[in-house]
């Protein structure tokens, strides 16, 4: 029996699969490579040392899911496809409701078709919103501030309701923090499409001399040095949650929260010196204006993954900074071969 990994070529999918795969589990990848390549699938595979298919398909596509599901033994998904930038889904939210939701739904109706009722689904401490709480905790108030992150509780509400509905399914809802970081082979690592949009990707174009400086946004906030705080996670650390949260999955019928974070939050400014340090060279930046949606601190409470997943981050800050420049001086532009 597999597991059908959705998105499995994109960033947090690429790492889960080789978790997936180190455990013994078998894996069927599909994703419609509309922000990621192949060649994170080859390379998979090369550090694996282990064989599985890939589907080019679009969830958006029922036929495309129901070929996956007719030519594979399927038993437990977990659930990664989803468009994920903030300022695009703000520009484009009737895109990100299609994809995300429409996606969704189809994934699900065909689950059921197959009665295949164990869901591990990609959440984000998105859906908090601007928290009035730190450390934030799952029972937190959700009031997401942009369409990605309702398309995110919206699809969380619709597995609440699916529970609700038919007691058989097994639901694992993952909220993550701020995933970075890469693979310790410098192999595969997150390969943004555009200019990044997030921290640690936009260090690192700055570290290897594609983009000129950091705009470090706001040093006015009340923290130690003024600039943001967030909760840096480990890639290989959240892959290994997926792992956790499928094994819960696989015993249980239920439907359960979970953040998957550090616990531990670091500025924006540590982030740079981490980075500077890695790689032994200086990070250019400016401090500009406050950037719209950001708020001063946001930091997990996981302390129920640890308790009822018994998982907890084991990579801090420094381990994310050299993971991230050895896959970044290895691979300057991702899984192309030149720009
Ligand atoms: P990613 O873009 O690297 O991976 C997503 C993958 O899904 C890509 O390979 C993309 O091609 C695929 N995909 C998108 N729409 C699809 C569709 N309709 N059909 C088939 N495949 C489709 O993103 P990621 O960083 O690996 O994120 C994985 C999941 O985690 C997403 O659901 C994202 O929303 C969530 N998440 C990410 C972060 C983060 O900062 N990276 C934080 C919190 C939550
Ligand atoms: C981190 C800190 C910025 C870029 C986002 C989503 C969240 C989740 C993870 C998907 C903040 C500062 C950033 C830059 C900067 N994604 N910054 N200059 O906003 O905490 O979280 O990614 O689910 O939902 O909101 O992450 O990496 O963009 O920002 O100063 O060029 O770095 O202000 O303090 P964020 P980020």
């Amino acid at each position: 029996m597999a597991i059908l990994v959705t998105g499995g070529a994109g960033y947090i999918g690429s790492h889960t699969c080789i978790e997936l795969l180190q455990a013994g589990e078998e894996i069927v990848v599909a994703d419609n490579f509309s922000n990621s390549n192949i060649e994170a699938l080859f390379r998979v595979k090369k550090i694996t040392k282990k064989d599985f298919n890939i589907y080019q398909a679009d969830l958006k596509n029922k036929e495309e899911i129901q070929k996956v599901f007719n030519e594979n033994s399927i038993d437990s998904v977990i659930h990664f496809a989803s468009l994920k930038s903030i300022n695009e889904s703000i520009a484009f939210p009737l895109e990100y409701y299609k994809n995300n939701i429409i996606g969704t739904l189809n994934l699900l109706d065909i689950m059921k078709c197959h009665q295949v009722k164990k869901i591990v689904f990609s959440s984000s401490a998105a859906v908090y919103g601007v928290s009035e709480t730190t450390p934030i905790a799952e029972s937190a108030a959700t009031k997401p501030i942009n369409p990605y992150g309702r398309t995110k509780l919206i699809i969380e509400e619709i597995l609440r309701d699916l529970y609700n509905s038919d007691k058989e399914w097994s639901i694992t809802i993952l909220r993550y923090f701020n995933p970075n970081g890469a693979h310790k082979s410098g192999l595969i690592g997150e390969d943004p499409n555009d200019i990044p949009t997030n921290l640690m990707p936009y260090i690192s174009k700055v570290a290897v001399g594609q983009l000129k400086e950091l705009k470090i946004f706001g040093n006015d906030y009340p923290t130690i040095d003024g600039t943001g705080i967030r909760d840096y996670i480990h890639v290989e650390d959240l892959a290994n949650g997926h792992l956790k949260a499928l094994n819960k999955t696989k015993v249980t019928t239920g439907v359960a929260t979970y953040n998957l974070g550090t616990g531990k939050g670091y500025s924006v400014l540590q982030m740079v010196k981490a980075f500077e340090n890695a790689a032994q060279r200086t990070i250019p930046y400016k401090i500009v204006g406050r950037r719209q949606g950001d708020t001063a601190i946001s930091y997990a409470n996981s302390s129920k993954a640890e308790k009822e997943l018994n998982w907890v981050a084991k990579k801090g800050i420094d381990e994310i900074c050299e993971d991230t420049w050895r896959w970044q001086k290895n691979n300057p532009y991702g899984y192309k071969s030149t720009k």
